[in-house]
């Protein structure tokens, strides 16, 4: 029987009790119930039949109760000999067959509680749901790595949450769920090579994916910085290949001295697989080739076209230096080496990476050459084309299939690849075109080593720009393909690279709550996912990260960041934490817990800037909010606040291929006609309607300079820009950009001439500007500093 879906936070999805039916992932249907189920003093976990994965889902879902609630819970085979009443009864039945292996039917009521699927994964993932139908305590348990050191909070944090969870109510709301994922595939990456985290880390990043109902955890194990794998034909690849003499420093030329290493034994990956295994979690191995491998080339430098020697590199970016494709040698490595993969991984598919792989090396190389002439290829993209599918005959021949970055379209596609697109979600779609299976991971949207606020008040990020509600907003299949080629994105993943994340608190930082809204991507049928209604559940998740004691991203306070008002106006501040409060300051000081806490609407009767931070009650902060107010009435006669805007489409740009210089396509601009043009704000791409393809931006209008001076500008766009005031070019942009860039300029006072231009080309959706003057210290552009005619 089909139910109706309602929105699991609207009103209907009120428990009797008050609970608020906050489940993340959204179920595909809830039908809310009256009254509740309390878990009392006889209740059990009733088991339906004998298997051991059955059992086992039990043994865990009791284990996580009685930690919870400091008491026994029994796990008792259901034979019929003990009632129901009062229990969680779990059954493998075929009746659950048209929910998929993954799907559950869940029923509570006030007398027991019954949880059915066709296969151990649905139970698994039915008791993921029971457990955000408790209280949030219920995720107390899971702060058993924070307890050995790993995450590091403090040791009041686990008092406060081990009384709170005792004291808890053990409810469920009535209700009955039916529930299956959208994608087959939900996936979450971590990079182990530019920076190691240890097992017992591991771990707990697997928690968090089985929370999420996650079913693929992609373990990226080999890069230029470090090879993190034993094998044991090739022992130096940990002995050499495992550490580096040393680290870059952000994006600077400085590196930071200090010896660095690690790696994972076989009796590790072994855990790691096995716990995994025991979550639902597949765990896909990425063995990059043929670049990427620096460390791998350190340790065994006859595998490269030059010969070395190398050292495992300590800097970031992309290496020339990749494996010979002339070289037997190099498959006997890689053949030796994925064959004591698949002995450690049981996964049916194998990543072997693939991507940003430059051929400057192959062109060089007498091997490489001669194996092209060999083998009839027409370039060194061939070549790679080649490589890969050799590889692939290898994987096939051992029964399983292989995964690479959408660089291995180039040169054509190995018979039955799998395309992981991350260079937007091109790559996907024209593997789609041809028949192959696609995960979704964009750049764009689903790179969570990306800032997921302002850059000035986060930890050092790469340059993406991935904030929650940017990456809830992906949709994984593109509206390009029929349906035939839809059936072939088998899922999406996000991705966590880790140049600039070292510790596992910033690996948790960087994944919650994002993996919240992959999750949703992931599971959640896209007719129900709203950003509002995940917004509202998401206040109670974010409860449950508290209790498991998670270093998750604190939402900043909801503001407009710039309005234009009239004078009496209210600027109103939203806390999506779920807790704590907001503090915030207009005198420019800083909004700190000294700081006076918003609890009405700031009435505006000057052009205003509010800066604010949400607290939350155990004294952790969130990054920053700047608000700027500007009472219309104040601007000059004859002006407005604000610039205009042009927004132009470039179709002509390869999404895939460096395009020619940003300075040429940005000077380009004015021979061509807008899309559309309008008016905004203040400087900012937030709001203007454009798609995620190549696009560009024109805005115009008048700066007002206070006085005479040397004036420097910090200009910060993705993928490039340019600045121009007073008809002279500031900074900006012979360059594509990750970082700002800087200008100086000596200006007269008075309003002047004033216009950026800004080049999108592959997503990262981003563009700040910054200035400092005479006696003026560096901060954000103030918004009354910029005009338009109107
Ligand atoms: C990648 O981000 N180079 C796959
Ligand atoms: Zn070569």
């Amino acid at each position: 029987m089909k139910h109706e879906a309602v929105a699991a936070s609207g009103p209907r999805a009120r428990g009797l009790d008050g609970t608020h039916i906050s489940v993340i992932p959204r179920p595909e249907r809830i039908e809310p119930r009256s009254g509740s189920f309390t878990i009392g003093p006889d209740f059990a976990v009733l088991v339906a039949g004998s298997d051991a994965p059955t059992r086992a889902i039990g043994e865990y879902c009791a284990s996580r109760l009685a930690q919870a609630r400091g008491l026994p819970v029994e796990v008792v085979t259901d034979t019929g000999a003990r009632s129901p009443a009062g229990c969680l009864r779990l059954a493998c039945t075929p009746s659950c067959r048209e929910l998929g292996r993954e799907g559950y039917r869940l029923d509570v009521a006030p007398d027991g509680v019954s949880l059915e699927a066709c296969a151990p994964a649905g139970l698994f993932y039915g008791v993921q749901t029971v457990f955000q139908l408790l209280p949030p305590d219920i995720y107390a348990p899971l702060r058993g790595a924070v307890g050995q050191g790993v995450v590091g909070l403090g040791a009041g944090l686990e008092a406060r949450v081990d009384t709170a969870a005792r004291e808890a109510s053990w409810a469920v709301p009535c209700l009955r769920i039916e529930d299956r994922p959208r994608f087959a595939y939900r996936g979450m990456h971590l990079d182990v090579g530019r920076h190691y985290f240890p097992v017992d880390f591991i771990k707990r990043y697997l928690d968090l994916l089985a929370m999420h109902k996650l079913n693929t955890f992609h373990w990226h194990l080999t890069e230029d910085q470090g090879w993190r794998l034993e094998i044991d034909a090739y022992p130096r690849l940990t002995q050499i290949g495992s550490r580096r003499r040393e680290t870059q420093i952000r994006r600077t030329d400085r590196c930071d001295g200090r010896p660095y290493g690690g790696y994972y034994t076989k009796q590790e990956i072994r855990e790691v697989v096995a716990y995994a295994a025991a979550l639902h979690i597949t765990v896909i191995p990425e063995i990059e080739m043929p670049g990427h491998s620096v460390a791998a080339l350190a340790a065994y430098p006859e595998l490269s076209c030059t010969g070395g020697p190398f050292s495992v590199r300590t800097r970031w970016g992309v290496a020339q230096d990749i494996y010979c494709a002339g070289n037997e040698a190099t498959f006997a490595f890689l053949e030796q080496v994925l064959a004591e993969v698949l002995e450690l991984f049981p996964s049916p598919y194998i990543h072997i990476g693939g991507d940003e792989a430059p051929k400057d090396r192959w062109r060089q190389c007498p091997k490489c050459q001669r194996r092209i002439a060999q083998e009839g290829l027409a370039d060194e993209y061939e070549l790679q084309s080649w490589f890969v599918k050799r590889i692939e005959r290898f994987l096939l021949a051992h029964d399983r299939k292989l995964i690479g970055w959408d660089e291995i379209l180039e040169g054509g596609l190995a018979p039955e690849a799998t395309v992981m697109s991350w260079r937007g979600t091109i790559g996907g779609i024209a593997a789609a075109r041809q028949g192959h299976d696609v995960i979704m991971a964009p750049y764009s949207h689903l790179y969570f080593d990306g800032y997921q606020a302002e850059p000035d008040s986060e930890p050092f990020a790469i340059g993406y720009w991935a904030p929650l509600e940017k990456v809830y907003g992906f949709e994984p299949v593109p509206a390009a393909l029929d349906a035939t080629q839809r059936r072939h994105v088998i899922g999406v993943q996000a991705n966590l690279w880790t140049e600039y994340v070292a510790t596992p608190e910033h690996v948790e930082y960087m994944l919650l709550p994002r993996l919240s809204a992959l999750a949703e991507l992931a599971w959640t049928p896209a007719s129900l996912r709203r950003w509002d209604c995940f917004a509202g559940r998401l206040a109670t998740h974010y409860r449950r990260l508290q209790a498991l004691g998670a270093f998750y991203h604190i939402p900043t306070p909801a503001v407009e960041p710039v309005s234009i008002v009239a004078r009496g106006d209210e600027l109103i501040l939203e806390n999506p934490a779920g807790e704590g409060t907001i503090h915030f300051t207009t005198d420019g000081g800083e909004p700190n817990a000294e700081a006076p806490v918003y609890a009405k609407p700031l009435v505006i009767v000057a052009n205003t800037t509010v800066r604010a931070r949400t607290i939350l009650p155990d004294g952790r902060e969130s990054s920053e909010v700047t608000a700027m107010t500007l009472v219309q009435e104040d601007a000059p006669a004859g002006l407005a606040y604000g610039l205009r805007y042009e927004y132009y489409e470039l179709d002509d740009l390869d999404d895939l291929h460096a395009p020619v210089g940003p300075d040429k396509l940005l000077q380009d601009l004015s021979q061509r006609s807008p899309q559309h043009a309008g008016y905004v704000n203040y400087l900012t791409v937030d709001g203007i309607p454009r798609r995620e393809g190549p696009h560009a931006l024109r805005f115009t209008g008048f700066i007002e300079i206070p006085r005479d001076g040397d004036y420097t500008f910090h200009l910060r766009g993705n993928d490039a820009c340019a600045l121009t005031i007073d008809g002279r070019v500031v900074c900006g942009a012979d360059r594509w950009l990750h970082e700002s860039v800087s200008g100086t300029i000596r200006l007269p006072s008075g309003l002047l001439p004033f216009e950026v231009r800004y080049l999108e080309w592959r997503g990262q959706d981003r563009l700040q500007l910054a200035c400092e003057g005479p006696d003026v210290p560096r901060r954000r552009l103030p918004a009354g500093m910029l005009f338009t005619r109107k």
